[in-house]
């Protein structure tokens, strides 16, 4: 792309110095500024990751579009090709919208359980995030808009989000809260970066020269944009000095005038600010190359807002119905069947039984979480009316059985009511006359927001009174779970109910894909993409979190997630990469070579049961044992393969071998020669095949970019 962009230099050279500096930030909440005499137009930058969260510049509403699943549901679809397809569709509607960038995806790490924002991050292992946000990446921006990779870095928490100053060791920083970033970056070169709102070491990352390009630019050659969290920059030269370029919202020339003043008292230099405002020239023209329409369309013009349906004739620069087709094949992909006891699911579309549907949220689900993410869809498929549309409307019953407040932002279909114990013995009434519960329940939208974090992994107490009454039944129970985040699985109900289906915040099509899993017309192929623990208790960073006197101490260090649990030998409730399928797989035959660059390795996995279904092989590596420097056994790559009843393929991963080298300081980076152990698994608590393969020792300095070979 770099070389069909003309240089930015050229007219920069022209601008005065004021124009220069008024580049640096933004003309109101989402516009770059125009620069008439250069004929730059202004882009606009829109909320994402989710859909887009596009203000029609009317009272704060909302355009309609279309509400996928979040990122910890995508994230749960282990499906590259899958998050490729979205990032397409939510570039086509910005195209439409006249929107030029996206702001995510979001690919911050999951330390603790506990932060309110996991369910916009895809997963608690870099190899995952990246796997998943490459393809999301390279799937919007093949549309002409730019996304945004964010939040740049350690931005773990919301509780005091824009002090905080997370204390880590270089290492930890690297391997891990750095490593999903590297990866996006040197393999899909996203045009933006959003630094985050929080310190680390002390500093700002919006104002941290180590960060934004001693790292970003000289070692990983990242080429676009660094702009800043809405609200980030605290002091706009010392930003710009660090290798920010773009402060966002605007600052009404605030900032501009800042930067004119440090530099005519020399405290910052005019070739700092060519650089930062050549960078946010050469971003415009990518997204608005000569002749593309800044302004969106006639369907902005016609303003429809928040819930409020689009007419045919205001859809008309977005396939809504593909799209709207699209999320639903994203809910299905991603939902996770945690539990099947005695095969309880799937359920006959035939069969005579009668069912009760109880919970407020079969009838308006949760589909996204609370903040900046939020999404105006453009329909949303109802559980309950599509359990019906399959089961037949007559055998199928419904209580509300729980208050479940506010719950999304779209119109709620029918008024909900609020008074939990009457709710409840209604609902216990209507499941006593059936045969068969399917139980909705999940967290509040308040319970997984921006801005603020978690307190507890807990259901709501209302919910778990009633689930507790409906497991004292002693019927078939299957529940189904949207949450975001993990929640405790009380035993009380937990463990007498026959089946457990984990739709997460699955956007605008979860209800019909969670009809279709509950009776059969698709297979579950799900994997959790972060680890369910049992208890609180017993979290990763929990002794720590969120910190005290400004500070938060990383001290598990790289143990976050299933690495944290493995180490200590303690119990899971489910484990990393965990999911049941109504069919059965098998592995065999695992080759490990190690090419010159990469380990390659090919598993044979068969379907072996009798319906057709996609299984997540997943490749986890063990560097040789002490006293050589370790990282722990941790995901390497993956891979999801359909296979229909009895067919049987050999299923190949390539693992760079810088991807599974470790930091050595002042040595930058290494690979471990010796005997790595590979294990091909169904989780990282299930494996399945395993051989040793030998690797030797390689380094790859501090700036290995992909394809530049190792130093
Ligand atoms: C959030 C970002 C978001 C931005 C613009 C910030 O508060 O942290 O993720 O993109 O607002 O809405």
């Amino acid at each position: 792309v770099n070389e069909i962009l003309p240089p930015a230099s050229d007219t920069l050279a022209r601008l005065p110095l004021a124009e220069k500096v008024g580049l640096l930030s933004g003309d109101g909440p989402w516009h770059t500024r125009a620069v008439e005499s250069m004929g730059l137009p202004a882009a606009e930058l829109s909320d994402g990751p989710h859909g887009l969260r596009t203000e029609t510049g009317i009272d704060m509403v909302w355009l309609p579009s279309t509400g996928f699943p979040t990122g910890s549901a995508l994230g749960s679809s282990w499906d590259p090709d899958l998050a490729r397809r979205v990032g397409r569709a939510i570039g086509e509607e910005a195209r439409a919208l006249g929107v030029q960038a996206v702001l995510g995806p979001g690919i911050n790490m999951k330390r603790t359980p506990l932060c309110g924002r996991n369910f916009e991050y895809f997963s608690e292992d870099p190899a995952l995030a990246a796997g998943l946000a490459t393809a999301w990446v390279d799937g919007i921006q093949s549309t002409g808009v730019a996304a945004c990779l964010k939040h740049f870095a350690a931005n773990n928490q919301e509780t005091h989000r824009t002090e905080i100053s997370v204390e880590i060791d270089e290492t930890t920083l690297r391997e891990l809260y750095l490593e999903a970033f590297r990866r996006v970056i040197t393999a899909a070169s996203p045009w933006l970066v959003m630094c985050s709102y929080n310190r680390i070491g002390g500093v700002h990352a919006s104002q941290h020269p180590w960060l934004l390009t001693t790292v970003l630019r000289e070692e990983w050659g990242f080429d676009g944009v660094v702009v800043s969290d809405w609200d980030a920059v605290h002091d706009p030269v010392a930003a710009v000095r660090a290798g920010l370029d773009l402060e966002m919202p605007g600052t009404e020339g605030r900032s501009a005038a800042a930067l004119l003043a440090a530099i005519e008292s020399g405290t910052l230099d005019e070739e700092t600010v060519d650089r930062a405002a050549g960078r946010v020239v050469r971003f415009v023209r990518r997204v608005l190359p000569e002749g593309r329409q800044a302004d969106g369309p006639a369907v902005r013009a016609a303003g429809a807002g928040r819930g409020v349906p689009l007419s045919d004739a205001q859809l008309v620069d977005i396939d809504a119905a593909a799209h709207h087709q699209l999320a639903r094949e994203a809910a299905t992909a991603s939902a996770v069947l945690l539990r099947n006891q005695r095969r309880s699911l799937p359920l006959d579309p035939d069969a005579s039984q009668r069912i009760a549907v109880i919970g407020g949220y079969a009838t308006t689900p949760r589909i996204q979480g609370g903040g900046s993410s939020g999404v105006a869809p453009t329909r949303v498929d109802q559980p309950l009316a599509a359990i019906r549309a399959i089961a037949g409307p007559d055998r199928v019953a419904y209580a509300q059985g729980y208050p479940t407040g506010w719950t999304n932002y779209y119109q709620e279909a029918e008024p909900v009511r609020d008074d939990a114990a009457a709710l409840r013995s209604e609902a216990v009434r209507t499941a006593a006359a059936a045969d068969v519960l399917i139980v909705f329940a999940g967290l509040r939208i308040a319970d997984e927001s921006e801005a603020s974090d978690r307190h507890s992994l807990d259901l709501p107490a209302d919910q778990v009174r009633l689930l507790v009454d409906l497991a004292a039944l002693g019927k078939p129970m299957v529940v189904v779970l949207a949450a975001g985040s993990p929640v405790v699985l009380d035993p009380a109900w937990h463990d007498a109910s026959a089946a457990v289906l984990l739709t997460h915040l699955g956007g605008q099509g979860a209800g019909t894909a969670t009809a279709a899993l509950l009776f059969g017309l698709a297979n579950p192929s799900g994997r959790l993409a972060e680890t369910w623990p049992v208890r609180l208790a017993d979290t990763p960073g929990i002794e720590t979190f969120p910190g005290s006197d400004g500070r938060v101490h990383y001290g598990e260090g790289i143990q976050i997630g299933y690495r944290w649990y493995d180490a200590r030998g303690v119990d899971v409730a489910y484990p990393f990469g965990h999911g049941l399928s109504y069919t059965s797989f098998e592995y065999d035959s695992l080759v490990a070579d190690a090419s010159d660059d990469a380990l390659e390795v090919g598993v044979r996995v068969s379907n072996t049961g009798a319906r057709p279904g996609a299984e997540v092989l997943q490749l986890y590596v063990t560097p040789p044992p002490p006293p050589s420097p370790r990282r722990p056994r941790s995901l390497a790559g993956f891979a999801k393969a359909e296979l229909a009843p009895g067919e049987s393929r050999v299923v190949q991963v390539r693992v760079p071998l810088r991807d599974l080298s470790h930091w050595a300081s002042d040595r930058g980076w290494l690979l471990t020669g010796g005997d790595w152990r590979v294990e091909a698994a169904a989780s990282s608590r299930d494996t399945r095949v395993a051989a040793s393969v030998h690797l030797g020792e390689r380094g790859f300095g501090r700036d290995h970019r992909e394809g530049s070979g190792p130093s």
